[in-house]
């Protein structure tokens, strides 16, 4: 069974379910952010290791600032720390960490940690972690139409050039296509998540709260993904 599993190569999770999983037990939203980051460190281990080589997650849409200032202020000092503890173990295990969205409204130390952490893990070719963070995808697309049409202005590219593999490469990050999207705790919605990237994906919306969306949960994904037959539009 293990060895007839065919693997997606690129795996975005759209973490949802943080602050119900803390309201049912009583808790601030901020424990349920806490328990999704442990959950998260023990899954992307899981993940690399069947050897899925590319996995993006959902960590901070740009419309999440919209939340209360004590919750977005705790996901940033969160980011932070997690990128400053977790460096070590990304170079260690030879994970190249990206991080896709814009830069502005981001806290000074959010922009360090991020540079730093992009830094030392990009010779690494393997294994590609990818934060969406401060992200939106139709922000991603009219970003790249603005460095397109600047390229065409500049006479540094001609319109003719303009096709779908390089409007690709003026993505926030070149990343292959997502073969495989999951979004956890039963909400059916994309919310604005790598739009461009996900055109052939196919989707996944466990019940399971993220914090719960643990390795088993994302094995019994895969075996979902299996069993689904990927036409990309063909018969
Ligand atoms: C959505 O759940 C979750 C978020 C907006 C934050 C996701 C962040 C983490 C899982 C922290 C770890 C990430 C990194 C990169 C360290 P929600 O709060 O909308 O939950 P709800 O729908 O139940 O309210």
């Amino acid at each position: 069974m293990e060895n007839e599993i065919v693997l997606p190569k690129h795996v975005g999770i759209i973490m949802d379910g943080n602050g119900r999983w803390a309201k049912k037990r009583g808790l601030k939203r901020s424990f349920g952010h806490k328990a999704g980051a442990k959950n998260l460190e023990s899954l992307l281990k899981h993940i690399f290791k069947r050897g899925i080589p590319y996995v993006s997650v959902y960590a901070f849409s740009t419309e999440n600032f919209n939340r209360d200032e004590e919750e977005v202020n705790y996901l940033m000092d969160l980011f932070v720390k997690y990128f400053n503890k977790k460096k070590s173990v990304f170079i260690k295990n030879g994970i190249r960490v990206i991080v896709s969205g814009s830069r502005e409204n981001l806290r000074e130390d959010v922009i360090d940690g991020i540079k730093n952490l992009e830094d030392c893990t990009k010779e690494f070719t393997h294994f590609t972690f990818n934060i969406c963070l401060n992200y939106g995808g139709r922000m991603e697309i009219v970003d790249a139409i603005k460095k397109i049409s600047q390229k065409i202005h500049n006479n540094e590219l001609k319109l003719d050039d303009v096709n779908e593999e390089l409007v690709s490469h003026y993505m926030y990050k070149d990343l292959p296509d997502l073969d495989f999207v999951i979004r956890t705790s039963g909400e059916q919605r994309i919310s604005n998540f790598m739009l461009w990237q996900s055109s052939y994906a196919e989707y996944y919306f466990p019940d399971v709260l993220f914090p719960d969306f643990n390795e088993k949960e994302f094995d019994k994904s895969l075996e979902i993904y299996n069993k689904r037959n990927r036409r990309f539009g063909g018969v």
